[in-house]
């Protein structure tokens, strides 16, 4: 499997750390320090997160020289989105004028490594060889605006890949352990049958058991497609990990025992986007040509279930 198009798309609004002291105990030290983000996007009344899928996905079809009647597949990935029903997938299908089965998938921040997963198994059982896996995240309708520790992470926006079968074998290796230290409720409705109505409560988490599973499984994800692929350190180019804290990123890094170069990041602009983070930073790192074919490239990603992955691909 190879990716052979990429695309990606944010909100207009930029929202700063200043911003945020309007109506929160915080600062821009304290942000900038103990997470990296420097500013975020975040959807506002004009646009929605249906917007950005569909951009994301014309663009990644764009760069891919293809039209969407040669997709065989859409994957979108979301932790949330506009609709209950159908799949977002599905008005993604329809806006760009596809043919081919659509689904969601909900794999929380990492989202993108199970949805590659999914399409590396419909490509190898044969069903399909060109797909568009589009990761878009509305992160910031799902945070407390009064919690300062994490509605202060988060910003919204999506990426798109679009994947051949015709490439190399690539590596790659999940792992799922239930926790609730990363959360959100659905909300119900009262029926005839059951009185019991809930609100949807927003995202709750406790910081510290996150980064510390973050660093472990990421660390663990990573050696374990480099053994599978029987490659070290050395030979990878770009560790293109999960945008949810600077720090996480540094600790990855200092393990590996590698250069800053490898380790590309923009959670200073565009904060934590959970799924979307990943696709979206290598569409940024695709259009400033900083990958060449053949270049190893490493994807890492973690979040709430805790669920993590990583997954090992050949430019
Ligand atoms: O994509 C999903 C994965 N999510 C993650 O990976 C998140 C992982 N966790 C983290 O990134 C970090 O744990 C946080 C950034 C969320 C928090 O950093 P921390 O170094 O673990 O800080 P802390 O929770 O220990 O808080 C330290 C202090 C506390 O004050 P006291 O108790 O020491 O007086 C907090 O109340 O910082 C305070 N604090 C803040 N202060 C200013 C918490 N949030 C803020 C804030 N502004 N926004």
């Amino acid at each position: 499997m190879k990716i052979i198009g990429t695309g990606s798309a944010v909100p207009r609004r930029k929202v700063t750390n200043e911003m945020l002291t309007e109506f929160l105990d915080t600062n821009d030290e304290w942000i900038s320090t103990r997470t990296g983000i420097k500013s975020r996007r975040v959807l506002s009344t004009d646009e929605d997160v249906t917007q950005l899928a569909i951009k994301a996905s014309e663009e990644a079809l764009k760069d891919a020289h293809l039209d969407a009647t040669d997709l065989d597949y859409i994957i979108c990935h979301n932790v949330d989105n506009d609709y209950k029903t159908p799949a977002l997938a599905c008005v993604i299908q329809g806006a760009i004028k596809a043919k081919c089965p659509s689904v969601d998938m909900n794999g929380a921040c990492a989202g993108f490594i199970f949805s590659l997963d999914c399409a590396n198994g419909l490509m190898k059982a044969g069903r399909a060889k060109k797909i568009l896996l589009v990761c878009a995240e509305h992160m910031t309708k799902l945070t407390d605006w009064t919690r300062r520790e994490s509605c202060v992470l988060f910003g919204d926006g999506a990426g798109a890949v679009i994947l051949t079968d015709e490439g190399p074998d690539c590596e790659i290796s999940l792992s799922t352990v239930y926790s609730d230290a990363l959360y959100c409720n659905a909300s119900t409705k009262e029926t005839p049958f059951s009185h019991q109505e809930k609100k949807y409560d927003k995202l709750s988490m406790k910081g510290k058991e996150v980064f510390k599973f973050a660093v472990q499984s990421s660390a663990h994800d990573i050696q374990q497609v480099m053994d599978q692929a029987k490659v070290t350190a050395d030979d990878v180019k770009y560790f293109v990990l999960h945008q949810a804290n600077l720090r996480i990123v540094d600790a990855i890094k200092t393990h590996m025992n590698q250069t800053e170069e490898k380790f590309p990041h923009n959670i200073e602009r565009r904060g934590n986007t959970s799924s979307a983070s990943v696709p979206l930073l290598l569409d940024e790192m695709n259009k400033n040509g900083m990958l060449k074919e053949g270049d190893i490239v490493i994807f890492s990603a973690f979040g709430a279930g805790f669920s993590s992955g990583a997954c090992l691909m050949r430019w």
